[in-house]
């Protein structure tokens, strides 16, 4: 599977919904997730991120986010269509450990 990770949070960038072909992106306050068991590892959302947040499991210590983005997935509405990024995202873009600091 591919999964959403830490830089997605206060970015929110949405590129990433208009290209999924099963419509596997489920949306938080403040980023996104992918359902693991539907994602059909085409990885064409990868590049699309523009804040590079997107991996996919077998790069390696992924568990973490494998099992975080199966949890929201199953919490959060589905997205659909791409959306104005947030307020911060170009601020925020690259900032470290943002998990800890501004997941909502
Ligand atoms: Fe969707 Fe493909 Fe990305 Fe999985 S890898 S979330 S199926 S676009
Ligand atoms: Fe997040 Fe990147 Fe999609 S910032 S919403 S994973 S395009």
């Amino acid at each position: 599977t591919y999964v959403v990770t830490d830089n997605c949070i206060a970015c929110k960038y949405t590129d990433c919904v208009e290209v999924c072909p099963v419509d596997c992106f489920y949306e938080g306050e403040n980023m996104l997730v992918i359902d693991p068991e539907e994602c059909i590892d085409c990885g064409v959302c990868e590049p699309e991120c523009p804040a590079d947040a997107i991996r996919a499991d077998t790069e390696g210590d992924m568990e973490k986010w494998v099992a975080f983005n199966a949890k929201y997935a199953a919490l959060w509405p589905v997205i659909l269509e791409a959306k104005e990024p947030l307020p911060s995202a170009d601020e925020m873009d690259g900032k470290p450990d943002k998990l800890a600091s501004q997941f909502s």
